[in-house]
C-alpha cells in the first residue's frame, strides 16, 4: 500500500522549502523503495531552489543519501529488502548507444523511477536528479540502489552519492590526475575537497587549492592541499603559474559553476593540460575565450558528469578505501541535522560555514 511521509519540498522559485506530505507509490517493476538513513545538504539542492536547473517546481530535495532498501517491485534481483545503498543518480541502462560502446558511466539514458511521488492533493513531484531523499523514505528505480559495506555509517556512505564522488571523479575519472600531477582546484568546498582528496589518492604531487574564503582553505589543506590561495587577495593564475614552475597545473578543476572562474581554470593550466568543469552553470551563463588559446594550449576541455563514475564499480571500491583509513570522509562532516533544518543548513552553506550538513534520520 502507497505510503506517506514527512519530506523536503521547495514549492516555488526563491521560496524557503518546506516540510510536506509526500506518497510514495509501492515499487513497480524495477524499482525499490528504500528507508532513507541520512541525506548530506548539495549545493545542487540549492540550485534546485533557485530555479537554476528548471522549472518543474514542486521539488522533493534530497539526493546524496544512504539507507536500507525496504521493499521492491517485480523482477528487481540486484537488491533486495535489507540491503544497505547508496542512492546514486545515474543508473545505466546497459542499452544506449554510449553504454553499448563500452562506456557505462556516460550512459546517456539512465533510469528512474517509472512512478512518480506527489504531494496528498496529488500534485506530481519532480525529485531531485530522480531521488527526493530528505525524507524518511524515497522511491528509485532498483538500478539507483548501489549496495555497499554496511560497516560505513550512512552519513559518510551517502556523501558518495553526489558531492564527494562528483569531486573525486572530476580528478581521478575525468582529469585523469596521476602520480606527480600538479591539480589546481578551485572552490573547496564539499565537491572541490572531493576533488583534492581524489588528487591525493591518485598520487599528485602538487595540489593547489582556491576559493575567496579563508576557513574553506583551511579545511583544503587539512584534505591533502599542498597550497592554497585566496583568489579575493591574490591572482590566482599568476600564483598557481608560480607554483608550478612557471607553466600551470597539468589538471586544473573548476568546482563551483562560475564563467569568471572557469576562464581562470583555463588560464591556469600548463600546456596540453586538461580543464575539467564539475561546477553546475545556470542556464543563463555564457564564457568567452580567445580562440587562438583553446587551439594553441592544446589539451582538454573536459565536463564532469557525476565525476564520470560508474556507481557499482566507484562506490563499493571507496567505501572499502575509507574502511581500511586510506579515504578521509569523515571530515566533510561538518554537522548531523534533522529533517527540518534543510533551510537552515542552506543559509550555512551560503555563508561558507559548512562543508557539508547531513540530514540524519
Ligand atoms: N558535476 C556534477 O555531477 C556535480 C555534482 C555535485 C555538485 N555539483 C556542483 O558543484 C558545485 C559545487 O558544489 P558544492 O556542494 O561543493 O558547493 P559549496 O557551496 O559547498 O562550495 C562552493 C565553494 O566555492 C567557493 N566559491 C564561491 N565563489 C567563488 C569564486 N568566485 N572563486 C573561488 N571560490 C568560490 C565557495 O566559497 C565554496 O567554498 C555546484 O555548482 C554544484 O551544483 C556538480
Ligand atoms: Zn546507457
Ligand atoms: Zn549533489
Amino acid at each position: 500500500m502507497a505510503r506517506t511521509v514527512q519530506g523536503v519540498v521547495s514549492m516555488a522559485v526563491g521560496e524557503p522549502v518546506t516540510m510536506e506530505n509526500i506518497v510514495i507509490p509501492d515499487p513497480g517493476p524495477g524499482e525499490a523503495v528504500v528507508a532513507i538513513q541520512a541525506c548530506g545538504v548539495c549545493h545542487t539542492d540549492l540550485h534546485y531552489r533557485e530555479g537554476g536547473i528548471s522549472n518543474d517546481y514542486p521539488f522533493f530535495l534530497g539526493h546524496e543519501a544512504a539507507g536500507v532498501v525496504d521493499a521492491v517491485g517485480p523482477g528487481v534481483t540486484e537488491v533486495a529488502p535489507g540491503d544497505f545503498v547508496i542512492l546514486n543518480w545515474r543508473a545505466v541502462c546497459g542499452q544506449c548507444r554510449s553504454c553499448l560502446k563500452g562506456r557505462p558511466n556516460i550512459c546517456f539514458s539512465t533510469h528512474n523511477a517509472a512512478q512518480k511521488m506527489t504531494l496528498e492533493d496529488g500534485t506530481e513531484l519532480s525529485a531531485a536528479l530522480g531521488i527526493g531523499a530528505f525524507a524518511e523514505a524515497t522511491l528509485v528505480a532498483a538500478g539507483q540502489c548501489t549496495k555497499v559495506n554496511p560497516e560505513a555509517s550512512p552519513e559518510v556512505a551517502g556523501l558518495l552519492g553526489c558531492g564527494v564522488m562528483a569531486g573525486i571523479g572530476a580528478a581521478i575519472n575525468t582529469g585523469g590526475v596521476g602520480r606527480g600531477d600538479s591539480v589546481a582546484v578551485f572552490g573547496c568546498g564539499g565537491v572541490g575537497d572531493g576533488s583534492i582528496v581524489g588528487s591525493k589518492l591518485a598520487g599528485a604531487t602538487t595540489i593547489i587549492g582556491v576559493d575567496i574564503d579563508d576557513r574553506k582553505l583551511e579545511w583544503a589543506q587539512e584534505f591533502g592541499a599542498t597550497h592554497t590561495i585566496n583568489s579575493r587577495s591574490e591572482d590566482p593564475v599568476a600564483k598557481i603559474k608560480e607554483l608550478t614552475g612557471g607553466n600551470g597545473a597539468d589538471v586544473t578543476i573548476e568546482a563551483i559553476g562560475l564563467p569568471e572562474v572557469y576562464r581562470q581554470a583555463f588560464e591556469a593550466r600548463d600546456l596540453a593540460g586538461t580543464v575539467v568543469l564539475v561546477g553546475v552553470p545556470n542556464p543563463t551563463m555564457t564564457i568567452e575565450l580567445p580562440f587562438i588559446e583553446v587551439f594553441g594550449r592544446g589539451g582538454a576541455l573536459k565536463s564532469s558528469w557525476y565525476g564520470d563514475c560508474l556507481p557499482s564499480r566507484d562506490f563499493p571500491m571507496l567505501i572499502d578505501l575509507y574502511l581500511q583509513g586510506r579515504l578521509d570522509l569523515d571530515r566533510f562532516v561538518s554537522e548531523t541535522i534533522g529533517l527540518g533544518d534543510v533551510e537552515e543548513a542552506f543559509h550555512k552553506m551560503e555563508r561558507g560555514e559548512v562543508l557539508r550538513s547531513v540530514v540524519v534520520i
